[in-house]
Protein backbone atom coordinates (compact mmCIF):
# COMPACT_ATOMS: atom_id res chain seq x y z
CA UNK A 1 0.00 0.00 0.00
CA UNK A 2 1.62 3.43 -1.11
CA UNK A 3 1.71 5.56 1.58
CA UNK A 4 -1.58 7.98 0.77
CA UNK A 5 -3.72 5.46 0.57
CA UNK A 6 -2.55 3.96 4.12
CA UNK A 7 -3.15 7.37 5.68
CA UNK A 8 -6.21 7.19 3.84
CA UNK A 9 -7.19 3.76 5.46
CA UNK A 10 -6.19 4.92 8.33
CA UNK A 11 -8.70 8.31 8.62
CA UNK A 12 -11.76 5.58 7.80
CA UNK A 13 -10.80 3.49 10.14
CA UNK A 14 -10.65 6.06 13.16
CA UNK A 15 -13.98 7.65 11.61
CA UNK A 16 -15.29 4.37 11.78
CA UNK A 17 -14.32 4.04 15.66
CA UNK A 18 -15.20 7.06 16.12
CA UNK A 19 -19.20 6.70 14.97
CA UNK A 20 -18.61 3.08 16.54
CA UNK A 21 -18.16 4.60 19.87
CA UNK A 22 -20.60 6.96 19.76
CA UNK A 23 -23.49 4.67 18.88
CA UNK A 24 -22.21 2.35 21.87
CA UNK A 25 -22.10 5.30 24.15
CA UNK A 26 -25.67 6.12 23.34
CA UNK A 27 -26.20 2.38 23.54
CA UNK A 28 -25.27 2.04 26.89
CA UNK A 29 -26.91 4.97 28.06
CA UNK A 30 -30.49 3.87 26.53
CA UNK A 31 -29.31 0.91 28.81
CA UNK A 32 -28.63 2.97 31.69
CA UNK A 33 -31.17 4.38 34.08
CA UNK A 34 -31.79 8.49 34.11
CA UNK A 35 -30.72 9.62 37.95
CA UNK A 36 -32.86 11.71 38.92
CA UNK A 37 -32.18 13.41 42.22
CA UNK A 38 -35.39 14.48 43.98
CA UNK A 39 -34.11 17.45 46.28
CA UNK A 40 -37.01 18.49 48.66
CA UNK A 41 -38.25 19.16 52.08
CA UNK A 42 -39.36 15.60 53.42
CA UNK A 43 -39.60 17.52 56.79
CA UNK A 44 -40.95 20.17 58.67
CA UNK A 45 -43.38 22.83 57.83
CA UNK A 46 -42.84 22.18 54.06
CA UNK A 47 -43.06 18.55 54.23
CA UNK A 48 -46.30 18.03 52.88
CA UNK A 49 -45.48 20.03 49.86
CA UNK A 50 -42.78 17.92 49.09
CA UNK A 51 -44.36 14.93 49.23
CA UNK A 52 -46.93 15.76 46.69
CA UNK A 53 -44.24 17.13 44.28
CA UNK A 54 -42.51 13.52 44.32
CA UNK A 55 -45.94 11.95 44.09
CA UNK A 56 -47.15 14.31 41.13
CA UNK A 57 -43.94 13.60 39.31
CA UNK A 58 -43.54 9.71 39.79
CA UNK A 59 -47.49 10.06 38.56
CA UNK A 60 -46.55 11.28 34.91
CA UNK A 61 -44.00 8.91 34.75
CA UNK A 62 -46.13 5.81 35.37
CA UNK A 63 -48.07 6.88 32.82
CA UNK A 64 -44.92 6.87 30.31
CA UNK A 65 -44.66 3.33 31.61
CA UNK A 66 -41.94 3.95 33.52
CA UNK A 67 -39.65 5.56 30.76
CA UNK A 68 -38.53 8.80 29.51
CA UNK A 69 -37.36 8.81 26.20
CA UNK A 70 -36.88 5.34 25.96
CA UNK A 71 -34.95 5.09 29.55
CA UNK A 72 -36.06 3.95 32.44
CA UNK A 73 -35.96 6.02 35.74
CA UNK A 74 -33.32 5.91 38.93
CA UNK A 75 -34.69 8.12 41.99
CA UNK A 76 -32.39 9.45 44.67
CA UNK A 77 -34.13 11.33 47.70
CA UNK A 78 -32.30 14.38 49.88
CA UNK A 79 -34.65 15.90 52.62
CA UNK A 80 -33.27 19.36 52.06
CA UNK A 81 -35.57 20.32 55.46
CA UNK A 82 -36.29 24.03 53.94
CA UNK A 83 -32.66 24.89 55.10
CA UNK A 84 -30.67 27.12 52.94
CA UNK A 85 -27.38 27.30 54.85
CA UNK A 86 -27.34 23.35 53.76
CA UNK A 87 -28.06 24.06 50.91
CA UNK A 88 -25.25 23.94 48.78
CA UNK A 89 -23.73 21.42 50.38
CA UNK A 90 -26.94 19.24 49.78
CA UNK A 91 -26.91 19.65 45.74
CA UNK A 92 -23.29 19.18 45.53
CA UNK A 93 -24.05 15.62 47.26
CA UNK A 94 -26.25 15.01 44.34
CA UNK A 95 -24.34 16.10 41.48
CA UNK A 96 -20.49 14.52 43.31
CA UNK A 97 -21.78 11.50 45.53
CA UNK A 98 -24.47 10.49 43.82
CA UNK A 99 -24.16 11.37 40.34
CA UNK A 100 -27.72 12.51 39.24
CA UNK A 101 -28.52 13.79 35.72
CA UNK A 102 -31.15 15.89 36.76
CA UNK A 103 -32.19 17.18 39.95
CA UNK A 104 -35.92 18.15 40.84
CA UNK A 105 -36.24 20.63 43.87
CA UNK A 106 -36.91 22.56 45.36
CA UNK A 107 -39.76 24.14 47.67
CA UNK A 108 -38.08 27.08 49.60
CA UNK A 109 -37.11 29.77 47.93
CA UNK A 110 -33.81 30.30 49.91
CA UNK A 111 -32.68 26.62 49.03
CA UNK A 112 -33.99 27.39 45.73
CA UNK A 113 -31.30 30.55 45.12
CA UNK A 114 -28.65 28.36 46.57
CA UNK A 115 -29.65 25.17 44.48
CA UNK A 116 -29.62 27.71 40.95
CA UNK A 117 -26.24 28.96 42.08
CA UNK A 118 -24.71 25.86 42.09
CA UNK A 119 -26.64 24.14 39.04
CA UNK A 120 -25.18 27.39 37.12
CA UNK A 121 -22.11 26.33 37.52
CA UNK A 122 -22.07 23.07 37.02
CA UNK A 123 -24.56 22.93 34.37
CA UNK A 124 -26.63 19.95 36.09
CA UNK A 125 -29.89 19.78 34.82
CA UNK A 126 -32.00 21.17 37.52
CA UNK A 127 -36.16 21.48 37.43
CA UNK A 128 -37.82 23.26 40.31
CA UNK A 129 -41.29 22.34 40.79
CA UNK A 130 -41.95 25.05 43.25
CA UNK A 131 -39.61 27.51 44.55
CA UNK A 132 -40.50 31.09 43.44
CA UNK A 133 -37.22 32.67 43.92
CA UNK A 134 -37.22 35.71 41.47
CA UNK A 135 -33.07 34.79 41.45
CA UNK A 136 -33.92 31.36 39.56
CA UNK A 137 -35.22 32.60 36.16
CA UNK A 138 -33.91 36.11 36.73
CA UNK A 139 -30.18 36.73 37.75
CA UNK A 140 -29.08 32.92 37.90
CA UNK A 141 -30.90 32.01 35.03
CA UNK A 142 -29.30 29.38 32.78
CA UNK A 143 -29.71 27.05 29.73
CA UNK A 144 -30.03 24.21 32.19
CA UNK A 145 -32.17 25.71 34.75
CA UNK A 146 -35.92 25.70 33.87
CA UNK A 147 -39.12 26.18 36.38
CA UNK A 148 -42.87 24.60 36.33
CA UNK A 149 -44.57 26.58 39.28
CA UNK A 150 -44.49 30.51 39.52
CA UNK A 151 -42.16 33.26 39.69
CA UNK A 152 -42.50 34.71 42.98
CA UNK A 153 -43.44 38.46 41.69
CA UNK A 154 -46.32 36.42 39.54
CA UNK A 155 -47.51 35.37 42.90
CA UNK A 156 -47.56 38.12 44.55
CA UNK A 157 -48.29 40.78 42.07
CA UNK A 158 -51.59 38.12 40.19
CA UNK A 159 -52.44 38.66 44.01
CA UNK A 160 -52.67 42.47 44.12
CA UNK A 161 -55.02 42.93 40.90
CA UNK A 162 -57.47 40.83 43.05
CA UNK A 163 -57.06 43.57 45.33
CA UNK A 164 -57.55 46.41 43.79
CA UNK A 165 -60.02 44.90 41.63
CA UNK A 166 -62.33 44.41 44.97
CA UNK A 167 -61.60 48.28 45.46
CA UNK A 168 -59.33 48.28 48.43
CA UNK A 169 -57.36 50.92 49.32
CA UNK A 170 -55.37 50.50 52.80
CA UNK A 171 -53.91 47.22 53.12
CA UNK A 172 -51.57 45.66 55.54
CA UNK A 173 -49.32 42.63 54.77
CA UNK A 174 -48.18 39.51 56.56
CA UNK A 175 -45.63 36.47 55.81
CA UNK A 176 -42.41 35.38 56.78
CA UNK A 177 -39.05 37.17 56.39
CA UNK A 178 -37.32 35.47 53.97
CA UNK A 179 -36.99 35.60 50.04
CA UNK A 180 -40.47 33.64 49.19
CA UNK A 181 -42.47 35.51 51.73
CA UNK A 182 -40.65 39.17 50.93
CA UNK A 183 -40.80 38.51 47.12
CA UNK A 184 -44.60 37.62 47.39
CA UNK A 185 -45.43 40.63 48.87
CA UNK A 186 -43.04 43.12 46.59
CA UNK A 187 -45.07 41.47 43.78
CA UNK A 188 -48.53 42.58 45.35
CA UNK A 189 -47.25 45.77 46.55
CA UNK A 190 -46.26 46.77 42.55
CA UNK A 191 -49.56 45.94 41.64
CA UNK A 192 -52.06 47.03 44.44
CA UNK A 193 -50.29 50.58 44.07
CA UNK A 194 -50.65 50.05 40.49
CA UNK A 195 -54.15 49.79 41.60
CA UNK A 196 -54.18 53.23 43.43
CA UNK A 197 -54.02 51.19 46.53
CA UNK A 198 -51.49 51.62 49.49
CA UNK A 199 -49.63 49.46 52.24
CA UNK A 200 -50.00 50.82 55.73
CA UNK A 201 -47.54 48.52 57.45
CA UNK A 202 -45.84 45.28 56.39
CA UNK A 203 -45.78 42.98 59.05
CA UNK A 204 -43.13 39.95 59.02
CA UNK A 205 -41.89 36.92 61.37
CA UNK A 206 -38.87 34.59 61.42
CA UNK A 207 -39.37 31.55 58.64
CA UNK A 208 -40.76 28.99 60.09
CA UNK A 209 -42.20 30.84 63.56
CA UNK A 210 -45.82 30.47 63.51
CA UNK A 211 -46.43 32.55 67.12
CA UNK A 212 -48.72 34.86 65.48
CA UNK A 213 -50.57 36.22 68.46
CA UNK A 214 -48.69 39.94 68.84
CA UNK A 215 -48.97 40.18 64.89
CA UNK A 216 -52.68 39.55 65.36
CA UNK A 217 -53.35 41.99 67.41
CA UNK A 218 -51.74 44.99 65.69
CA UNK A 219 -53.50 44.31 62.49
CA UNK A 220 -56.97 44.78 64.83
CA UNK A 221 -55.69 47.86 66.00
CA UNK A 222 -54.43 49.14 62.84
CA UNK A 223 -58.12 47.73 60.93
CA UNK A 224 -56.66 48.45 57.44
CA UNK A 225 -59.20 47.44 54.25
CA UNK A 226 -57.69 44.10 53.46
CA UNK A 227 -54.71 41.94 54.97
CA UNK A 228 -52.69 40.47 51.76
CA UNK A 229 -50.65 37.12 53.29
CA UNK A 230 -48.63 34.69 52.26
CA UNK A 231 -47.91 31.53 54.00
CA UNK A 232 -47.62 27.80 53.03
CA UNK A 233 -47.81 24.61 54.73
CA UNK A 234 -47.97 24.00 58.17
CA UNK A 235 -47.54 27.69 58.56
CA UNK A 236 -50.78 28.00 56.58
CA UNK A 237 -52.74 25.74 58.39
CA UNK A 238 -51.95 28.17 62.19
CA UNK A 239 -52.20 31.33 60.57
CA UNK A 240 -55.59 30.87 58.84
CA UNK A 241 -56.71 29.18 62.08
CA UNK A 242 -55.46 32.22 64.51
CA UNK A 243 -57.04 34.68 62.55
CA UNK A 244 -60.24 33.26 62.75
CA UNK A 245 -60.23 32.77 65.97
CA UNK A 246 -59.32 36.46 66.62
CA UNK A 247 -62.01 37.39 65.46
CA UNK A 248 -60.60 38.81 62.16
CA UNK A 249 -61.80 36.61 59.27
CA UNK A 250 -65.85 38.64 59.92
CA UNK A 251 -64.09 41.31 59.91
CA UNK A 252 -61.16 42.40 58.15
CA UNK A 253 -60.42 40.82 54.56
CA UNK A 254 -57.78 38.61 54.23
CA UNK A 255 -56.21 38.04 50.56
CA UNK A 256 -53.89 35.41 50.21
CA UNK A 257 -51.38 34.30 47.72
CA UNK A 258 -53.36 30.89 47.03
CA UNK A 259 -51.03 29.35 48.87
CA UNK A 260 -52.94 29.98 52.10
CA UNK A 261 -55.42 27.64 51.31
CA UNK A 262 -53.72 24.75 49.07
CA UNK A 263 -53.51 21.36 50.41
CA UNK A 264 -54.36 22.41 53.85
CA UNK A 265 -58.53 23.05 53.56
CA UNK A 266 -59.11 19.97 55.56
CA UNK A 267 -57.00 21.31 58.25
CA UNK A 268 -58.03 24.65 58.51
CA UNK A 269 -61.85 23.64 58.03
CA UNK A 270 -64.04 26.31 58.80
CA UNK A 271 -61.43 28.96 59.61
CA UNK A 272 -61.12 29.12 55.52
CA UNK A 273 -64.11 29.51 54.46
CA UNK A 274 -65.01 32.44 52.04
CA UNK A 275 -61.16 33.29 51.98
CA UNK A 276 -59.91 34.94 48.61
CA UNK A 277 -57.04 33.85 46.70
CA UNK A 278 -55.23 33.82 43.41
CA UNK A 279 -53.23 31.00 42.61
CA UNK A 280 -52.19 29.67 39.15
CA UNK A 281 -54.43 26.26 39.94
CA UNK A 282 -57.64 25.64 41.16
CA UNK A 283 -59.46 22.44 42.60
CA UNK A 284 -62.42 22.83 40.35
CA UNK A 285 -60.76 23.95 37.00
CA UNK A 286 -63.67 22.14 35.11
CA UNK A 287 -61.73 20.80 31.70
CA UNK A 288 -61.14 17.36 30.68
CA UNK A 289 -57.37 17.61 31.71
CA UNK A 290 -58.03 18.26 35.08
CA UNK A 291 -60.50 16.02 35.72
CA UNK A 292 -58.72 12.98 34.40
CA UNK A 293 -56.19 14.44 36.19
CA UNK A 294 -57.62 14.87 39.40
CA UNK A 295 -59.09 11.52 38.98
CA UNK A 296 -56.30 9.30 38.32
CA UNK A 297 -54.25 10.82 41.41
CA UNK A 298 -56.86 10.33 44.22
CA UNK A 299 -57.45 6.29 42.88
CA UNK A 300 -53.34 6.08 43.03
CA UNK A 301 -52.75 7.71 46.29
CA UNK A 302 -55.84 7.70 47.71
CA UNK A 303 -55.23 11.51 48.30
CA UNK A 304 -56.70 14.61 46.34
CA UNK A 305 -53.93 16.57 44.34
CA UNK A 306 -53.12 19.83 45.09
CA UNK A 307 -51.31 22.46 43.31
CA UNK A 308 -47.50 21.57 44.32
CA UNK A 309 -49.16 17.69 42.76
CA UNK A 310 -49.98 19.45 39.82
CA UNK A 311 -46.07 20.75 39.76
CA UNK A 312 -44.65 17.70 40.17
CA UNK A 313 -46.67 15.88 37.42
CA UNK A 314 -45.55 18.96 35.11
CA UNK A 315 -42.22 18.81 36.03
CA UNK A 316 -42.03 15.33 34.52
CA UNK A 317 -43.79 16.61 31.86
CA UNK A 318 -41.14 19.11 31.28
CA UNK A 319 -38.10 16.29 31.51
CA UNK A 320 -40.58 13.81 28.87
CA UNK A 321 -40.80 17.02 26.41
CA UNK A 322 -36.07 16.88 26.56
CA UNK A 323 -35.89 13.57 26.93
CA UNK A 324 -37.95 12.75 23.95
CA UNK A 325 -36.57 15.08 21.47
CA UNK A 326 -33.16 13.24 22.45
CA UNK A 327 -34.06 10.35 22.50
CA UNK A 328 -32.69 9.29 25.93
CA UNK A 329 -29.23 10.87 25.07
CA UNK A 330 -28.71 13.55 27.14
CA UNK A 331 -25.34 13.69 26.27
CA UNK A 332 -27.28 15.70 23.45
CA UNK A 333 -27.62 18.76 25.99
CA UNK A 334 -28.29 21.66 22.97
CA UNK A 335 -31.14 19.66 21.57
CA UNK A 336 -32.46 18.40 24.72
CA UNK A 337 -32.95 21.94 26.59
CA UNK A 338 -34.36 23.75 23.30
CA UNK A 339 -36.58 21.22 22.82
CA UNK A 340 -37.25 21.97 26.75
CA UNK A 341 -37.54 25.48 26.30
CA UNK A 342 -40.05 24.70 23.40
CA UNK A 343 -42.47 22.67 25.08
CA UNK A 344 -45.87 23.52 25.32
CA UNK A 345 -47.03 21.97 28.76
CA UNK A 346 -50.46 20.24 28.36
CA UNK A 347 -50.70 21.10 32.71
CA UNK A 348 -53.90 20.14 34.19
CA UNK A 349 -53.61 23.99 35.69
CA UNK A 350 -54.50 24.68 31.74
CA UNK A 351 -51.61 24.55 28.79
CA UNK A 352 -48.64 26.71 29.56
CA UNK A 353 -45.02 27.57 27.51
CA UNK A 354 -41.91 28.91 28.61
CA UNK A 355 -40.44 32.16 28.84
CA UNK A 356 -37.31 33.05 27.03
CA UNK A 357 -35.82 32.80 31.16
CA UNK A 358 -37.62 29.32 31.10
CA UNK A 359 -40.54 30.48 33.60
CA UNK A 360 -43.97 29.42 33.00
CA UNK A 361 -46.28 32.11 30.97
CA UNK A 362 -49.64 31.17 33.12
CA UNK A 363 -53.12 31.88 33.38
CA UNK A 364 -53.33 32.95 37.17
CA UNK A 365 -57.37 32.31 38.63
CA UNK A 366 -59.08 33.98 41.20
CA UNK A 367 -60.61 31.67 43.91
CA UNK A 368 -62.72 31.58 46.99
CA UNK A 369 -62.43 28.50 49.49
CA UNK A 370 -65.85 27.00 49.57
CA UNK A 371 -66.17 23.92 51.78
CA UNK A 372 -63.33 21.41 50.84
CA UNK A 373 -62.04 23.49 47.42
CA UNK A 374 -60.36 26.38 45.98
CA UNK A 375 -63.19 26.91 43.69
CA UNK A 376 -61.97 29.18 40.92
CA UNK A 377 -64.33 32.42 40.18
CA UNK A 378 -62.80 34.12 37.40
CA UNK A 379 -59.03 35.02 35.98
CA UNK A 380 -57.06 37.30 37.86
CA UNK A 381 -54.48 38.01 34.96
CA UNK A 382 -54.36 35.88 31.68
CA UNK A 383 -50.95 34.46 30.19
CA UNK A 384 -48.98 36.49 32.88
CA UNK A 385 -45.31 36.36 32.38
CA UNK A 386 -42.96 36.91 34.79
CA UNK A 387 -40.41 39.92 33.95
CA UNK A 388 -37.03 37.72 34.50
CA UNK A 389 -34.94 40.92 35.67
CA UNK A 390 -31.76 40.63 35.61
CA UNK A 391 -31.46 37.65 33.13
CA UNK A 392 -28.25 37.19 31.02
CA UNK A 393 -28.32 33.66 29.08
C1 LIG B 1 -41.08 29.66 48.31
O1 LIG B 1 -40.30 29.68 49.27
O2 LIG B 1 -40.77 30.11 47.20
C2 LIG B 1 -42.43 29.06 48.46
C3 LIG B 1 -42.65 28.08 49.42
C4 LIG B 1 -43.90 27.50 49.54
C5 LIG B 1 -44.92 27.90 48.69
C6 LIG B 1 -44.71 28.89 47.74
C7 LIG B 1 -43.45 29.48 47.63
O3 LIG B 1 -46.11 27.33 48.79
Amino acid sequence: MNPLSATRAATKASVLIAALCTASLAWSQQNTPLKVGFMLPYSGTYAALGDMIEKGFRMHVEEQGGKLGGRSLQYVKLDDESDPSKATDNINKLIKRDRVDVIVGSVHSGVAMAMSRVAKESGTLLIVPNAGSDAVTGVNCARNIFRTSFSNWQSGYSSGVIAGQKGYKRAMTITWNYAGGNEIIKGFVEAFEKSGGQISRNLTLPFPNVEFQALLTEIAAQKPDVVFSFFAGGGAVKFVKDYDAAGLRKTIPLIGAGFLTDGTLEAQGESAQGLVTALHYGDKLNTPRNNAFRAKFSQTYKNDPDVYAVQGYDAAQLLAAGMSAVQGDTGKRDAMFNAMRAARIDSPRGAFTMSAQHNPIQDFYAREVKGLENVVTGVAVKALADPGRGCRM
